[in-house]
C-alpha cells in the first residue's frame, strides 16, 4: 500500500489528516517451532505482507480503531480508563491489551488515538497477524507521545497481551520476530537469554514460497496450550535426574539417555520433539551459514516430520501441502510454519521451478482437500517501523 493511499483511506474514516503513517510485517519461521516456550532456539524473518497503520491524536481520552479488513465493525471505541477484553470488540482486543500494558508499564499516554489499520497478511494463516497488530499499537503509541521504550519491551508487551489479556500462553518468537528484523536477514533468537543474531538469508537460486492451507485455526488457541502443559510435564519428569530448567538445554543424545524416565508415550513424543527441534535449529543455522541450502532442507522435512509425528500439530491440510511439495522438482526442503493445526507451510523451491511447483501443488491439494491453497512469494521485511 502506497502511503498516499493510506492517508487518504485515514481521512475518508477520520475527516482529518493523520499525522504518522506506520507499517508492521507478518513473520514466517524458517525452523525451530514450538521452541520458544521450551527455552530453545528459533530462526524467523518479517515478511513483506503486514499491516499498515495511520493515527493522529485526539482531544479526550478515547482510543477509536478502524480496519478495513473488518469494515463492518466501523469505528471500534475503547476509553483509556476502561481496558478490558471485550468479545464484540473482536481484534481491537490485541491493540486494547497492548495500551494496557503500555500504561502499567508507566507510558504517559496523555489522550486518545485516531487509528486506522489495513493489512495484506491473511487472517488467522499463522503468519502472526496478531503480533503485527500488537507491535503496530506499540510503535504509534511510541511515536505519537514521543515515548522511549526499548524495541525488546514493547515485545515483552505484546506476549503479556497475548498471555494475559487474550488468554494464549504462546512464547516470544512472533512479537520479537516481527518488531526486531531486518531485510534480507533471519533471525536466530535463543529464547531462554533472549540472546540473537542476524544471519544473511542468502537463498541463492531459490526463494521460500509460502503455501496457505485456508484452513482457519479454529481449534488452535486450545491445543496449542495443550501442547505447552505437555512439554511442561515432560520436563518435570526430566527433571527428576537432569538438573535442568528447559528442554532447550538438552541435546539430542542426553535427551534420548534420559528417555526411560518417561511412562506416558505422548509426553515422550512431545518432549523428543523441542529437544531434536532445538538441534536442527542450530544446525539449519550453520548450514545457512555455509551456503549448504541441501541441508537446510533437510532440516526443514526432518522438523516437518517430528511435528507431524512427534508433536502432532499438522493435520491432513498441512500435511497435504508438505507431502506434495517434497515431490516436485526443485523442492530442497518444506515445512509447517507457525503454531500448525492448519495455517501455512513454507518451501524453499528453485526459481525456476517456482510456477510448475505451484500448480502441481495446488492441483493435488484440490483433489484432496476439496478446495485450492493459496501462494505467497514474500520478500523479507524490517520490523515494524514508521514509514512517515
Ligand atoms: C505460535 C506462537 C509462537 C510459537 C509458534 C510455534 O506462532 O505464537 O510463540 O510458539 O506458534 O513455534
Amino acid at each position: 500500500m502506497k502511503v498516499e493511499a493510506l492517508k487518504q483511506a485515514f481521512s475518508k474514516v477520520y475527516h482529518e489528516k493523520p499525522t504518522g503513517c506506520y507499517f508492521s510485517p507478518g513473520r514466517i519461521n524458517l525452523i525451530g517451532e514450538h521452541t520458544d516456550y521450551n527455552g530453545g532456539h528459533v530462526f524467523p524473518c518479517a515478511i513483506s505482507l503486514g499491516i499498515y497503520g495511520a493515527a493522529s491524536p485526539r482531544t479526550d481520552q478515547k482510543f477509536c480503531f478502524y480496519s478495513a479488513n473488518f469494515e463492518k465493525q466501523g469505528i471500534i471505541e475503547a476509553d483509556l480508563k476502561e481496558l478490558s477484553f471485550v468479545a464484540e470488540d473482536s481484534w481491537a482486543n490485541y491493540a486494547k491489551g497492548m495500551l494496557l500494558f503500555l500504561l502499567k508499564s508507566g507510558a504517559k499516554i496523555t489522550h486518545g488515538l485516531n487509528i486506522y489499520i489495513n493489512g495484506n497478511i491473511p487472517d488467522g494463516a499463522g503468519l502472526s497477524s496478531s503480533a503485527a497488530l500488537e507491535m503496530l499499537i506499540g510503535v504509534i503509541v511510541q511515536d505519537q507521545f514521543k515515548l522511549t521504550i526499548e524495541q525488546l519491551e514493547l515485545v515483552k508487551m505484546g506476549v503479556k497481551t497475548e498471555n494475559d489479556f487474550i488468554g494464549v500462553n504462546s512464547g516470544i518468537m512472533d512479537q520479537f520476530a516481527v518488531a526486531m528484523s531486518k531485510q534480507n536477514y533471519a533471525i536466530l533468537l535463543d529464547t531462554e537469554e533472549i540472546k540473537y543474531e542476524y544471519v544473511p538469508l542468502d537463498l541463492k537460486d531459490n526463494v521460500i514460497v509460502i503455501m496457505n492451507t485456508n484452513k482457519k485455526r479454529t481449534l488452535a488457541d486450545s491445543k496449542y496450550n495443550e501442547r505447552r502443559s505437555e512439554c511442561e510435564k515432560g520436563l518435570k519428569i526430566l527433571q527428576e535426574k537432569l538438573a535442568i530448567n528447559s528442554l532447550g538445554e538438552l541435546n539430542s543424545l542426553t535427551f534420548d539417555e534420559y528417555s526411560y524416565l518417561f511412562t506416558d508415550e505422548k509426553l515422550l513424543k512431545r518432549c523428543r520433539h523441542a529437544v531434536w527441534e532445538n538441534e536442527r535449529t542450530l544446525n539449519a543455522k550453520t548450514a545457512l551459514g555455509k551456503g549448504d541450502l541441501n541441508e537446510f532442507g533437510h532440516l526443514m522435512n526432518a522438523s516437518h516430520v517430528s511435528l507431524e509425528n512427534d508433536y502432532e500439530v499438522t493435520g491432513k491440510e498441512l500435511d497435504t501441502l508438505v507431502h506434495t511439495a517434497w515431490q516436485q522438482p526443485g523442492v530442497l526442503g518444506a515445512r509447517m510454519t507457525g503454531a500448525g493445526f492448519g495455517g501455512c507451510a513454507i518451501a524453499l523451491v528453485a526459481k525456476k521451478h517456482v510456477e510448475d511447483f505451484q500448480e502441481k501443488v495446488a492441483a493435488t491439494y484440490e483433489q484432496v482437500i476439496g478446495y485450492q491453497p493459496s501462494f505467497y512469494l514474500a520478500a523479507t521485511a524490517d520490523g515494524t517501523k514508521i514509514i512517515e
